[in-house]
């Protein structure tokens, strides 16, 4: 029987986020039935909300999420009814040419759901990332669902499943980065300090954060920054430089993701360094640099999506790190908030009065 639950759903370019009642339709083939325990609201979601990501609305937002295996269609063996997991928004296919070239975490063709959750009046909902998290219960393609070590918070859990995961996987694997590099972050949101923290786990000897925000930039000293720069008053290219012995940062990651970010990131770099880039730039966005800046320079210009993450080996990785106390995962839960206070926590996003807001689920 299909079940009737609580989400929030936007309708419109812009328009406040409502919380309304949705159909789950049953689990079908190789899908499962997830009662969420805990989602965070990621700037994605605003992304989404504002029109940047596509026009497919009404969107059933939130997709950082941790929660309960409740009911699994036919076929499916690798989760099972009551497993704690984190959703993930890449279900690899094993069959794309990414997959089949053995680079599963670039995949081509990820799974989600086939069954569509709806609206009332079945009017047909948009998954954020082919997730759906702020609802009590959502479905998803059973690989979406990695199973983690229940003893985790759901909270912290659930911040892995999008920007934690996104964060600290620029760092450690789009990034590379290892022992005694130097790297630098621009912008310290929960994506940004994910890779501060990412690049301390990698070993990095010199980490410079970089934001807008004082309070950011306390968060990210206590996560392993060594230096901090506000780009409101201090020249960013020139700062990194500086507390890099004049040369550079071997990697820079751009967690903001607009064009002033990203050129910054490209001129702070040493040279041979890389440039990662994490945030999502948004449609109108241009970038105008010499050619022969990017050929002068060398190295390499690399987007980071999810962290180039494969869920199954990297979820319960950083879980265990984070049980055994080597990765302080819950620094980043700002605050825990209801279902319907989602709006607000846009609002504090935005002024930037938090790195996660985190819906808990009763
Ligand atoms: N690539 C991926 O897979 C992936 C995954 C999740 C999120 N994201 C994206 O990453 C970006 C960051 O997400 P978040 O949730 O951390 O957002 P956030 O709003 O929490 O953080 C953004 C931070 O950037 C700072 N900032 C803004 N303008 C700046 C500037 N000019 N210079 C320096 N700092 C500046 C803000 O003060 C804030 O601390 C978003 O674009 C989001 O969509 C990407
Ligand atoms: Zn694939
Ligand atoms: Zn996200």
């Amino acid at each position: 029987m299909p079940q009737q639950v609580s989400g929030v759903i936007a309708r419109s370019v812009g328009a406040p986020v409502e919380l309304v009642t949705i159909v789950i339709p049953d689990p079908g083939p190789g899908e499962a039935v997830v009662r969420i325990q805990a989602c965070g609201v990621c700037h994605t979601d605003l992304h989404y909300r504002e029109g940047g990501i596509n026009d497919e609305f009404p969107f059933l937002l939130g997709h950082e999420a941790s929660g309960i295996v409740e009911a699994i269609g036919s076929g499916v063996s690798d989760v099972a009814v009551g497993d704690f997991v984190i959703l993930n928004w890449r279900a690899v296919c094993g069959q794309c040419r990414s997959c089949q070239k053995g680079r599963p975490q670039y995949c081509f063709n990820t799974h989600n759901a086939k069954q569509r959750m709806t609206l009332l009046d079945g009017t047909e909902l948009s998954p954020a990332l082919g997730i759906g998290a702020f609802a009590e219960k959502t479905l998803v393609a059973a690989a979406q669902c990695t199973k983690v070590d229940p003893t985790a918070s759901p909270a912290v859990a659930g911040l892995l499943g999008c920007g934690v995961m996104a964060g600290l996987g620029a760092a450690i694997n789009t990034g590379q980065i290892s022992r005694g590099d130097s790297a630098a972050v621009i912008g310290c949101g929960g994506v940004g300090a994910a890779a501060i923290a990412g690049a301390k786990l990698a070993g990095a000897t010199t980490i410079v954060a970089v934001d807008v925000d004082d309070r950011k930039l306390a968060t990210a000293k206590e996560l392993g920054a060594t230096h901090t720069v506000n780009a409101k008053t201090e020249d960013v290219v020139e700062m990194i430089r500086q507390y890099t012995g004049g040369n550079g940062a071997d990697v820079v990651i751009d967690a903001v993701g607009i064009p002033e970010t990203w050129q910054q990131a490209f001129y702070a770099r040493d040279l041979a360094g890389t440039v990662v880039l994490v945030g999502v730039p948004r449609p109108e966005h241009r970038i105008d640099i010499p050619l022969l800046d990017v050929f002068g320079r060398g190295g390499s210009l690399k987007s980071s999506w999810y962290g180039d993450c494969l869920p199954s080996r990297d979820f319960p990785m950083l879980i265990d790190l984070y049980l055994q106390g080597r990765l302080p995962l819950e620094r980043f839960v700002s605050e825990e908030i209801a279902l319907g206070d989602v709006e607000a926590a846009f609002e504090k996003m935005h002024h930037g009065d938090v790195l996660r807001s985190v819906v808990i689920f009763p």
